[in-house]
């Protein structure tokens, strides 16, 4: 079986986290990313393979649980499982990550999940309890958790807040990985109230 540490897999790898993507792969990483269209997935593939890096496409829709499932197996007969998984889910697939996670823990390899989620997280007013850290209790698997937050433009005063763009997203999301930190921010999330 491939060596788990130089294969990555990048969950959601053609949207904000294309330049996470291309990165990994530049890096000489195996690079797996999860989409639907398999349009952008094969342009990713071949921009990465232009420069000598190995993008391999994972068509699939990660909120079929039994799709997600037979792809995850396939890819580890390819590759071998991921020492590195980088995950932007929406919520609107509720059981797409737990999958993972489930997948990752029958693998009993040691991995890292980088969970990227969005603002709400750092609301003061949520409910801070993170399932996926109770989820991988007692696992091989490192979580980092990525938070994506805001940007505050402007003097004191007259300051306007913005989202983050998708290069300032997926910079972030690579400083995370290299300073392994368990929770960073890209942008700020306080004050809270002047998210956009
Ligand atoms: N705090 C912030 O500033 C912040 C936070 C979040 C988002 N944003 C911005 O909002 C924009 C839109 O965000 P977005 O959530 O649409 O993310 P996105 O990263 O632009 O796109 C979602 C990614 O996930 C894939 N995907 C989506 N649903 C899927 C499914 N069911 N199965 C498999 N793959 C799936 C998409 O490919 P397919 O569509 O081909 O499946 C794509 O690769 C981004 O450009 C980002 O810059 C900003």
């Amino acid at each position: 079986m491939a060596d788990p540490s130089s294969h990555a897999l990048v969950v959601g790898g053609t949207g904000m986290l294309y330049d996470v993507s291309l990165n990994l792969a530049a890096r000489g990483y195996a690079t797996s990313v999860i989409a639907r269209d398999p349009v952008r997935l094969e342009e990713l593939r071949a921009r990465a393979a232009a420069v000598g890096g190995r993008i391999e496409p994972m068509p699939v829709d990660y909120g079929e649980t039994g799709s997600l499932e037979v792809a995850l197996r396939e890819r580890r007969d390819l590759l071998g499982p991921p020492g590195l998984v980088v995950a932007w889910v929406h919520g609107s697939a509720p059981t797409a990550l737990p999958t993972l996670v489930r997948w990752l823990r029958e693998e009993q390899t040691a991995a890292r999940l980088v969970h990227v989620v969005g603002s709400a997280v750092a609301d003061p007013s949520a409910d801070s309890a993170d399932e996926l850290t109770s989820k991988l209790s007692g696992s091989s698997i490192r979580l980092q958790t990525v938070i994506l937050g805001f940007v505050l433009e402007g003097e004191a005063g007259t300051q306007r807040s913005r989202w983050l763009t998708d290069r300032e997203i997926s910079a972030g999301v690579l400083r995370a990985i290299d300073s392994g930190s368990p929770r960073s921010i890209v942008g700020q999330v306080e004050p809270w109230h002047l998210r956009p």
